[in-house]
């Protein structure tokens, strides 16, 4: 397939970093395999480390994006080194069929990200053809995201911005709002009226894999609660779109979705809001005292009269026995008993109604079965979701990333939860690694 993308320069900052290795450039090179880059494509890859070549970054499975990479060292605290970064951009550009766009790729640690922005404001590097991509975390509190934005705002503009929570662009993240939005059978039954609860689960196995600096200071709240949880809660709550093409408008309708939510009272903290910590984390960590949860499960409602009185539970957490994101709406009672609902992110990407059948036999007893959809029935592959943003980013779509009022709106949920916890509030439980999901969700014991 031909890709009708504009001329486009990737300028990679932290190019030699993990998230690079693991998701950004297999990403590249899968967009690459299936023909779907730029047909006038370039990757600058900076790196503040010398001796960095094209050889050692594009190897084995990235050697296709060798041929159209190339590699800039640079020192990133020095505003004139952003002077050698333009000279460089524009002998790129001269090689080009047209004037490219050119996306400036932040995987740096999170301290790193304003004073780069800012340098290369001051630099003069964002005019209208540049774009900035953006990864998590967008600040640590309401107010970090608030200076973070507004400082962000001094030299682009929120059109230039593209914010990844890669969670909205998993292929069954999308589809929510196409299947609320597309399925007549829904639309009457998609309210408090029969809905009772929905859970949002978030579960990995993996620990924190050595990360220990960066989730001493996050916390799983912070690092999964704020975007990606979030997000998914305010897809299956917005509004349903009755134009399931009109991209614009899901983004709005998400932020309306957040801008109604609401955390517990200040009394409702201790009964609503639970952390943990898996055991061992703290020697991991090199601080046995640590505070930080490695698991949380908040409970939030809505004012939207929709989901009036629907608690809204939210749950994620790592070293557990299994891998599972999906969300679970509970049916109401009603006459018959209640069903249940379950759009499943990953893995198994599907959709499933738990509906009630007469169990087969002479007694009359019933069973809970499901009628469900599994992608993995029907289709052959689903893109990763660093594909369909780096192909969004370049498109200019951004549906798929989170606006600055969605993140601040995230955090303006969060922030009571978050100081409760910084002044001891609420106890640390502690969970054994591989713990049980559903036990945990039954409550830890
Ligand atoms: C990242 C978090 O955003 O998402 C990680 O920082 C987490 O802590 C990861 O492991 C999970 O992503 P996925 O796509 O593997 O579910």
């Amino acid at each position: 397939m031909k890709s009708d993308l504009p001329s486009t320069v990737l300028v990679i900052f932290g190019v030699t970093g993990d998230l690079s290795h693991r998701y950004l450039l297999p990403a590249l090179s899968q967009i690459c395999r299936a023909g779907r880059l730029p047909e006038d494509f370039k990757i600058l890859g900076v790196s503040r480390q010398a001796g960095i070549t094209r050889e050692k970054i594009f190897g084995g499975e990235l050697e296709p994006l060798r041929a159209f990479s190339d590699i800039l060292q640079m020192d990133l605290a020095d505003q004139k080194a952003y002077d050698g970064l333009e000279d460089k951009l524009k002998k790129v550009a001269a090689g080009m069929s047209a004037q490219p766009q050119i996306i400036f790729y932040l995987v740096v640690p999170p301290a790193g990200v304003l004073p780069i922005i800012e340098k290369l404001g001051q630099a003069g590097l964002n005019g209208p053809r540049a774009k900035l991509l953006l990864e998590k975390p967008f600040g640590v509190d309401l107010y970090s995201a608030r200076e973070l934005i507004s400082a962000t705002e001094k030299y682009f503009s929120e059109n230039q911005v593209y914010r990844i929570d890669h969670y909205l662009a998993k292929e069954m993240a999308q589809n929510i709002a196409v299947f609320l939005g597309s399925n007549n059978i829904l639309q009457g039954l998609w309210n408090k009226d029969y809905i009772k609860s929905i859970d949002v689960i978030a579960a990995e196995k993996i620990d924190i894999e050595g990360r220990a600096g960066f989730y001493e200071s996050t916390g799983a709240l912070r690092d999964v609660g704020q975007s990606h949880l979030l997000q998914l809660a305010a897809l299956t709550l917005m509004e349903p779109c009755s134009d399931i093409f009109d991209f614009e408008e899901i983004p709005r309708r998400r932020l309306a979705a957040l801008e109604r939510l609401r955390p517990p009272a200040p009394d409702q903290l201790p009964a609503k809001v639970t952390r943990a910590q898996y055991k061992g984390y703290g020697q991991e960590v090199k601080n046995p005292g640590s505070q930080t949860e490695t698991w949380f499960d908040i409970c939030l409602d809505s004012t939207d009269p929709r989901w009036q009185g629907v608690p809204i539970r939210l749950v994620a957490g790592k070293a557990f026995d299994q891998k599972l994101t999906e969300i679970r709406v509970n049916f109401k009672e009603g006459k018959g008993s209640p069903n249940q609902l379950i759009l499943r992110i990953q893995p198994q990407e599907g959709i499933e109604l738990y509906l009630w059948i007469k169990q087969p036999g002479y007694e009359r007893a019933l069973q809970k079965l499901p009628l469900s959809f599994n992608y993995g029935q029907h289709f052959d592959r689903l893109p990763d979701a660093y594909e369909q943003v780096l192909l969004d980013a370049m498109n200019s779509n951004h549906s798929l990333f989170a606006g600055s009022r969605e993140v601040l709106e995230s955090w303006r949920i969060l922030q009571p939860i978050l100081e409760h916890w910084s002044v001891g509030g609420g106890q640390l439980i502690q969970y054994k690694k591989g713990e049980s999901l559903e036990q945990a969700l039954a409550g830890f014991v």
